[in-house]
């Protein structure tokens, strides 16, 4: 092989996807790619600029000329930090308004066709394990390992509602929680581009009631399990 191995771990919300991607990374000495980061910092841009959601010329030119740039989160807790044309978005990216319409702007074939090709960029040595939605399906069809990740709507709303909580935000249901996720599942599974799918070939994990180590582990003894038949 030319490249290093890749691993793709796909899912709706909440399933744990970054949470075991990064911790699965770290325990192999991989670099972590958050595909859905990208797509947020996408969606920031187009709503700081102003332009409507629905003008998908102008949103197709700024997918396209924009830089995005990930680095580490400060440690194995925090999330990926982000820039896009040199803004630190890092916390902006995870606002309501960014979450609430980051489905539409990731239904937009050209916004995914240039995140692709970046993120297709970014993984040609290998060494990697990226998270999304397609990226077994799509941006790395030969990848070495692919996890499909999932969990019952209302485990993924408690995971969520628990995050809020811990960061001092209050203020939101259980109940709207579990809408937001249900319509965010719908509308990434039934778009046309590259919808929300497990590949044939991948390994499907139920998370409710497992710990992110032991779906970490999981993961690892896979991945040394497949690596072995290489
Ligand atoms: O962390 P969470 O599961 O809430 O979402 P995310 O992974 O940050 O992704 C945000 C949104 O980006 C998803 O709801 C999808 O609409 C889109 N996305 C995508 O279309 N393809 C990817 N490979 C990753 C994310
Ligand atoms: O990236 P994705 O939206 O798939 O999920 P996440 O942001 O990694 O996980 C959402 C929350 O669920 C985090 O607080 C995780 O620590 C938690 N989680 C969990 O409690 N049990 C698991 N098996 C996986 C994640």
């Amino acid at each position: 092989r030319d490249r290093q191995a890749i691993i793709a771990i796909d899912g709706p919300a909440g399933a744990g996807k970054s949470t075991v991607a990064r911790q699965v990374a770290a325990k192999l000495g991989l670099v972590y790619l958050d595909t859905g980061a990208m797509y947020r910092a996408v969606t920031w841009l187009v709503l700081h600029e102003g332009i409507a959601l629905d003008d998908e010329c102008a949103i197709a030119e700024l997918a396209s000329g924009c830089v995005i740039e990930l680095a580490p989160g400060q440690d194995l807790q925090s999330p990926v930090q982000v820039w896009i044309n040199h803004h630190d978005v890092t916390q902006a990216i995870r606002s309501i308004a960014v979450t609430s319409n980051v489905s539409a702007i990731a239904a937009q074939s050209a916004v995914r066709q240039a995140l692709v090709k970046q993120q297709q960029r970014w993984g040609k040595k290998g060494g990697l394990v990226a998270e999304g939605r397609d990226i077994g399906s799509h941006v790395f069809p030969d990848a070495e390992v692919k996890i499909f990740l999932t969990a019952s709507v209302q485990e993924r709303a408690r995971r969520r509602l628990r995050d809020f909580q811990k960061q001092g935000q209050s203020d939101i249901s259980l109940e709207q929680l579990e809408k937001d996720i249900a319509e965010r599942d719908w509308k990434d599974s039934t778009r046309k581009v590259s919808p929300l799918k497990k590949a044939p070939d991948a390994v499907e994990i139920s998370t409710d009631g497992l710990s992110v180590t032991e779906v970490t582990e999981k993961i690892v003894d896979y991945y040394q399990q497949r690596l072995s038949q290489f």
